[in-house]
């Protein structure tokens, strides 16, 4: 098989970057590892920044997201007891939306599926070849059987474990990582959620209520990174939820769990993000804490400069695109880094020293005097991650 642009995985970045691609006359053909139910099974965060939704909507893919999302125009920090709310049109012109990122999945397989446009499921890349020469040649398996798929270009959309960043050479890649030693307990419960997005610093550690309707709730307790959630009881999550939030009545509502995952923490970037003619996207080439909620809408920025990069050389030849689209992507993805590493230092419990914690506290403390500071805050949790196309 021979296509112009092999895309490997059929996460946010390879499902993106292929509707993107045919916006722009340009075929691809995505080999993902995974069947179809897992890749659409996976619950991940949930938070749209702009740049994502005006994507959705300009490939015609907002419909369900419109219907079932929530649109968020609003953000809480808590800490002390005491609570700094966020007002983002006021303070930033737009909103975020609510709408989990298996369902953005979801509907960008159902549109690439019913528009017969390659998707090939259960197709594991094993070997990427020639990324430095004139021909790419893709080594996947499917069905048993080992195949080929020749191309121009290739993206590794394919994750943190993935093979695109892995055929990077080891005398070009540089990466940079801290892991944290802690994690997200997080669960799923039928229950109404708090009006609000609501961060919160305690004493006991972090607390997130979050949504991904107005009848399910999206909740997360910092633990430690070696955790055995298996040992906690509903009971216990909805107690020490109840308190890290300052919660002394019946503020939060409690229903039934039917999702619980342990998600660890770290930051990695890698660079550069295209060698020749790979180009890796996504978690492929960073990683970021959730706390700034923002590995989906980097991934969605990544593939839109790729595929404007893309569309310019097939346009009229031009590679000023690819040749800078490393550079491009790697200066945002480090501020992306910092703000979800500051979000995070900001609202853990670490092994704080008492000088720490009390330092920890100023930084809140400045944070609810600042109009300013919050709406720097506010400006990076709705755009940071806007690229023009
Ligand atoms: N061959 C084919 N597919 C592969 C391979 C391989 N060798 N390795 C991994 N994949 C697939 C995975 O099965 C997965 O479906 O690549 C896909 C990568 O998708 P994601 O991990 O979702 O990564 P990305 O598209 O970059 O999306 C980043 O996902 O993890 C969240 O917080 C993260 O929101 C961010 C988003
Ligand atoms: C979520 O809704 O799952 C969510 C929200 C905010 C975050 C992380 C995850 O920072």
């Amino acid at each position: 098989m021979h296509t112009q642009v092999a895309i490997i995985g059929a996460g946010p970045a390879g499902l993106f970057l292929s509707h993107l691609l045919k916006e722009k006359g340009i075929e691809s053909v995505i080999l993902e590892g995974r069947s179809r139910d897992y890749v659409e099974g996976r619950v991940r965060a949930g938070v749209l920044e702009a740049g994502t939704i005006d994507t959705m909507e300009r490939l015609g893919l907002a419909e369900r997201m419109h219907r079932e999302g929530m649109v968020d125009n609003g953000l809480d920090i808590r800490f002390n007891g005491r609570t700094i709310h966020f007002d983002l049109p006021a303070m930033t012109g737009r909103s975020v939306m609510i709408y989990g990122q298996q369902e953005v999945v979801k509907d960008l397989i159902a549109a690439r599926v019913n528009a017969n446009d390659p998707l090939i499921f259960e197709a594991p890349v094993n070997r990427i070849e020639g990324i430095e020469g004139d021909k790419v040649t893709v080594h996947y398996e499917h069905a048993g059987t080992a195949k080929t798929l020749t191309c121009d270009y290739v993206a590794g959309c394919d994750g943190f474990h993935g093979v695109g960043r892995a055929s990077m050479p080891k005398d070009v890649l540089k990466t940079f990582q801290h892991v944290y030693d802690f994690a997200w307990f997080g669960i799923l419960a039928r229950a109404r959620p708090l009006h609000e997005m609501t961060y919160s610093n305690h004493d006991r550690g972090f607390a997130l209520c979050s949504r991904r309707s107005l009848s399910v709730s999206r909740l997360y307790l910092q633990v430690p990174a070696d955790e055995k959630i298996e040992n906690w009881s509903d009971d216990r999550f909805w107690s020490e939820l109840h308190t890290r939030m300052y919660d002394t009545g019946n503020e939060i509502v409690e229903g039934e769990v039917f999702q619980r995952d342990l998600a660890q923490l770290r930051a990695f970037v890698a660079e550069p993000m295209r060698h020749g003619r790979l180009f890796i996207a996504g978690d492929a080439a960073h990683i970021v804490p959730p706390t700034g909620a923002k590995g989906l809408n980097a991934a969605v920025a990544d593939v839109r400069v790729l595929a404007k990069a893309l569309g310019e050389f097939y346009r009229n030849g031009s590679t000023a695109g690819i040749d800078t689209y490393s550079r491009e992507c790697v200066e945002r993805v480090w501020r992306v880094v910092r703000y979800s590493t500051h979000m995070s230092a900001l609202l853990h419990r670490f092994d704080h020293t008492p000088m720490d914690r009390n330092l920890q506290l100023a930084d809140l403390e400045t944070l609810s005097r600042s109009r300013a500071a919050q709406t720097a805050i506010a400006e990076q949790y709705v755009a940071l991650n806007s690229v023009k196309d």
